[in-house]
């Protein structure tokens, strides 16, 4: 497949060494430098292109959707902090016939965590006596905060237990790709589910097997979609 990859950051580079090992080929990669407001994103520069790969930055992700979706190029997307605007990105894909996949995260762990974390969170609705809480951690040079993740796994848990309230703690150090827990504290006891990403190749890989799921493809999708099908 031929694949350009928007953003040649920590992810971008992760995703075409993998990409180019699994024997794909990079049309392009695209960096900040060049593309400020997506102006690098061209018709002419993505002619062959068979889907794109954007990991760039909340601030420059929505201009990079418009013009991939406008001209035609099926597109995943693993940049976070831009979910308001999601229902604005996703009109575009509708109108245009096009294709978005996105995801906060997609390691099939962490989505595997999502839905026991929903189930623990039914478990513990109607129970008084337990606080709840998030804590999610990042390296240092993560912009956004809480993460894509984290929010997401908020949502979840608020769904199974509308009554309680599950406030998140964001940690911004070091070199971890990222880490997520949610706890339940009584006086006596705690209990805690959490996912540990140990490297970058995880999202690598997932955002990957996205981009090769995608084509063929239309309408506005998540990694669940693909990883769970009509079960998601
Ligand atoms: N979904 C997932 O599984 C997952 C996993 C990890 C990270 N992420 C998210 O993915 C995004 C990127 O992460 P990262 O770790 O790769 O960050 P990073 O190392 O900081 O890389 C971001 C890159 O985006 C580039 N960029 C900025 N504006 C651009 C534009 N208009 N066009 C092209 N490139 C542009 C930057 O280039 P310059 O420095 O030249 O501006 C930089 O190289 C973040 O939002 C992060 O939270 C998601």
């Amino acid at each position: 497949m031929r694949i350009v990859i928007v953003g040649s950051g920590k992810m971008g580079q992760a995703i075409a060494a993998l990409a180019e090992r699994r024997g794909h080929v990079i049309h392009a990669i695209i960096g900040g430098e060049e593309n400020d407001g997506g102006r690098a994103l061209t018709a002419e520069r993505l002619k062959g292109a068979e889907v794109a790969v954007e990991f760039t930055r909340p601030e420059a992700v929505v201009a990079n959707l418009e013009r991939l979706i406008a001209a035609g190029i099926p597109t995943v997307t693993g940049t976070t902090g831009w979910r308001d605007q999601l229902a604005h990105v996703g009109a575009l894909v509708e109108r245009r016939g096009g294709a978005l996949l996105h995801a906060a995260n997609f390691s099939l762990g962490v989505h595997l965590f999502l839905r026991a974390a929903h189930d623990l969170a039914r478990r513990f609705a109607g129970r008084p006596g337990f606080d709840a809480f998030i804590l999610e951690e990042h390296h240092a040079a993560k912009l956004d905060a809480p993460s894509g993740t984290a929010r997401e796994l908020q949502i979840r848990l608020a769904s199974a237990d509308p009554a309680r309230s599950f406030p998140i703690i964001s940690v911004r150090a070091g070199a971890t790709p990222g880490t997520h827990q949610v706890a339940y504290d009584g006086p006596y006891e705690r209990i805690t589910l959490g996912h540990e990403a140990r490297s970058r190749e995880g999202f690598a890989a997932g955002a990957l097997a996205a981009a090769e799921w995608l084509p063929g493809h239309t309408g506005v999708y998540t990694v669940e979609d693909m990883l769970f099908g009509e079960e998601a």
